[in-house]
């Protein structure tokens, strides 16, 4: 007999990013902030003593739900905080999906959600998107409505990997006609012209889940949250560990929040650089999504996706590929700094007119 569970034995788990330790590669494969997280986050860290360490933190995160919910113009009880949005994201699954129900989410989208349904052994609705990558929102309500077990759905938005914007509006409509609990996955808001956060405080079945690994500089830190109805909020405390957000993040992450322009002018650095890296490929003949987040989902010209990966990566440039029908043919690079995008240009310029 196993001593495993069979749907864990079954499991093939996460793949995440690659983190290398050589510090000369180009790292643009995890979409990352190339900045440093705001210098009240540094300030913060240096109050942190050896003595507060040795006490447990804060169960319910109260000083940073406060400020976020001043942030969004809600009240305490609208805003959980998580481990990292990933944290929030498996709660959902947990909190809003019966033993033989299913979860729904947009193919592509991010790789994790499905690995989520598998760990809680439930069923999968993959939605295709349409082949230009937008939404085909009222034929989904329709598929949806077909698969009653179906109650979570994770909208990302903007989408990843491909960066592309659902309009508010859309959303607001997926979110009407569907008949479970939303999770509009707002990992890469602060890069986009438009986000969706008033969904969630306006519609019952509607949470909004945020991060601070990206546009705040702190995947290092393990830090998200999600905002929406108090009945939903009150589930994910519910069912969360004891201790799910430990004390150093809490003080770190209420620094981060309270200097918006620090994060605002990362991101805006962030959104220029990624347009003119979208120009300088679009010229050399790739095709590229529109896109709203800190990376590009790009087809090369005239070379697989695989092999442009390959040449990449043996200059030191680590890019993202994922393998499969719907995303084979494409690279999602992340936008790094300048230089890093100069670095990028200059090897691609160079493999494209080798071709
Ligand atoms: C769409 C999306 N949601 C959530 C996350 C995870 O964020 P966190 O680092 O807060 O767990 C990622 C990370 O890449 C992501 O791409």
């Amino acid at each position: 007999m196993s001593l495993i569970r069979r749907s864990v034995e079954a499991l093939k788990g996460y793949t995440p990013g690659e983190q290398p330790i050589d510090p000369a590669i180009v790292k643009l494969n995890t979409n990352e902030n190339p900045y440093a997280p705001s210098p009240k986050v540094a300030e913060a860290l240096r109050g942190i003593t050896l003595s507060g360490l040795s006490r447990y933190p804060d169960p319910m995160c109260v000083a940073l739900r406060k400020r976020l919910a001043e942030l969004h113009g809600c009240s305490l009880e609208q805003v959980f905080v998580g481990n990292g949005s990933d944290e929030v994201l498996a709660l959902c699954t947990r909190a809003f999906v019966e033993n033989d129900g299913t979860i729904g989410f947009f193919n592509p989208s991010y790789s994790l959600y499905n690995v989520l349904a598998e760990i809680r052994d439930v069923g999968q609705h993959a939605v295709s998107l349409n082949d230009d990558f937008s939404w085909p929102i009222d034929a989904a309500v329709v598929e949806l409505t077909d698969d009653p077990g179906c109650s979570l759905f994770f909208f990302t938005n903007p989408n990843a990997p491909t960066g592309r914007l659902c309009p508010r509006e859309d959303v607001r409509r997926f979110c009407a006609g569907f008949g479970g609990v939303v999770v509009v996955d707002e990992a890469y808001v602060d890069f986009s012209s438009e986000d969706c956060a008033s969904l969630a405080l306006e519609l019952d079945n509607v949470l909004v889940a945020r991060t601070f690994s990206k546009s705040y500089s702190l995947a290092g830190l393990r830090l998200g949250y999600a905002i929406g109805a108090p009945a939903l909020i009150e589930a994910l405390y519910k069912i969360k560990d004891s201790y799910n957000v430990d004390g150093i993040a809490q003080v770190l992450g209420l620094a981060a929040v309270t200097d918006q322009g620090w994060m605002k002018d990362n991101a805006a650095r962030v959104v220029a650089t990624r347009e003119r890296l979208c120009a300088a490929l679009e010229h050399l003949g790739f095709r590229v999504c529109p896109s709203q987040a800190n990376f590009l989902w790009v087809e090369p010209p005239a070379m697989e996706a695989k092999e442009m990966f390959d040449a990449l990566r043996a200059h030191r440039i680590l890019v993202r590929y994922f393998p499969g029908e719907r995303t084979g043919r494409f690279l999602r690079i992340t936008v790094g700094t300048d230089d890093h995008i100069d670095r990028l240009l200059s090897v691609v310029n160079t493999l494209c007119s080798g071709v």
